[in-house]
């Protein structure tokens, strides 16, 4: 899997010198942050989308019955969805879904359950719309993250907890729930009348034969559930492509459709079309090659920490293309963690507290690039690192 070097030309957000000197004191960074790709995309979406191009006429279009042949085609051959078209809408992102979701179905300062560290827009989204965030840690054992389960109990049978945002695959700590699990999150929330947000955009990426189970199939089980999705991350195409949301349940949908109508949030655009259709119905050989490349830069870094007895620890990711590495055996501060590693490696990773303060001590570092890259950012970062040991 080729890594692009065109790439360097455009202007990345990852890469913006001010972004770079606010977050990391310093423009001179080796950016391994933000969850983009550093790869050539599938070139049958790149074809399609200059085919697309030379033809003049960008007014407004509609999704040809070819569009919904090849997502039907695609849903159900990767995650045995059947997706029923009624029960699907359009979104310009997932964290407007989410937002509009919590809008229009809680009160002002009702909880959202949150499992931190997760994904760092989830607490936004609730501060945004006014809602109380009512934190489930993920517990850590044996370098293994897990939902406890006896604590979101807990905050499940407060009334005035109304939902629960699930995060799988769960960035940043890389878990794919399993089916167990999701059951027990399901009896929970049946039990407790808790409405469910799965954001599943990271489903593409799964590791190491780790099985992903979408949410959608506890749709017979319990109806408050909505499923937030889309194929951005898992084909690099975040800067055109929007987003998905599938809600089995007509009174649920009607609602949330209502508020999206309102705001007319509904449309897409013809290259996000365009660029999808392709990868639904040729981009399953790259997406297995990218899987296979991101696997090794896992096995790459696992082999690295190993082999030098490092301090570091690295919680293998079932999922995504990020992985989650522990410093809690060389640091006590997780500033001053961060500011050493930064300083001394020059690479740009996510300080684990941007995620909650349960990820303090941790990072969170993007390996979506080369084995080359990979090998030698570990390197630097080990070297920084037993500079403080
Ligand atoms: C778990 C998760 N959800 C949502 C997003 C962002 O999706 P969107 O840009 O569609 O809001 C990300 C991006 O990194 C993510 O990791």
């Amino acid at each position: 899997m080729n890594v692009d070097k065109k790439l360097e030309e455009l202007p990345l957000t990852k890469s913006k010198p001010e972004t770079l000197l606010s977050l990391f004191g310093n423009s001179d960074i080796l950016p391994m942050w933000v969850a983009d790709m550093e790869f050539e995309i599938d070139g049958s979406i790149q074809d399609s989308l200059i085919k697309r191009i030379s033809n003049s006429g960008f007014g407004y279009e509609y999704k040809p019955e070819s569009f919904f042949a090849a997502q039907t085609k695609w849903y159900k051959g990767q995650y045995e969805i059947d997706l029923i078209r009624d029960q699907v809408f359009n979104s310009p992102s997932i964290t407007t879904t989410i937002s509009v979701v919590i809008e229009n179905m809680t009160s002002e300062n009702d909880g959202v359950i949150i499992q931190p560290p997760v994904f760092m827009e989830f607490k936004d989204v609730i501060q945004g719309t006014n809602r109380k965030i009512v934190k489930n840690p993920l517990k850590l054992v044996d370098r293994h993250y897990k939902i406890d389960f006896q604590d979101l109990e807990e905050k499940a049978k407060l009334d005035s907890n109304r939902v629960l945002i699930l995060c799988n695959p769960h960035n940043p700590v890389g878990r794919v729930w399993t089916k167990t699990e999701l059951e027990r999150v399901i009896v929970i929330c049946m039990e407790n009348n808790i409405l469910l947000i799965s954001d599943e955009i990271h489903k593409d990426i799964i590791l190491f034969d780790n099985q992903f189970t979408s949410i959608w199939n506890y749709a017979g089980k319990w109806e408050k559930i909505v499923i937030c999705t889309s194929e951005a991350k898992t084909f690099n195409l975040c800067g055109i492509s929007d987003s998905m949301a599938i809600i089995p349940d007509e009174d649920l949908r009607n609602s949330i459709i209502s508020t999206f109508k309102k705001y007319n949030l509904g449309r897409t655009n013809v290259l996000t079309r365009i660029a999808l259709e392709a990868a639904y119905e040729n981009g399953g050989v790259w997406l297995s090659d990218l899987i296979r490349t991101i696997e090794k830069n896992v096995n790459t870094i696992e082999h690295e920490i190993s082999n030098t007895k490092s301090k570091i620890k690295l919680i293998k990711p079932e999922g995504t293309y990020q992985v989650w590495l522990d410093f809690r055996n060389v640091y006590r501060d997780t500033k001053e963690m961060f500011s050493h590693i930064t300083e001394n490696s020059r690479i740009g990773m996510n300080a684990g507290h941007w995620f909650g303060r349960e990820g303090a001590l941790f990072m969170r570092m993007n390996i979506a690039t080369s084995n080359e890259k990979v090998l030698k950012s570990i390197k630097s970062i080990m070297k920084a690192v037993h500079q403080n040991v």
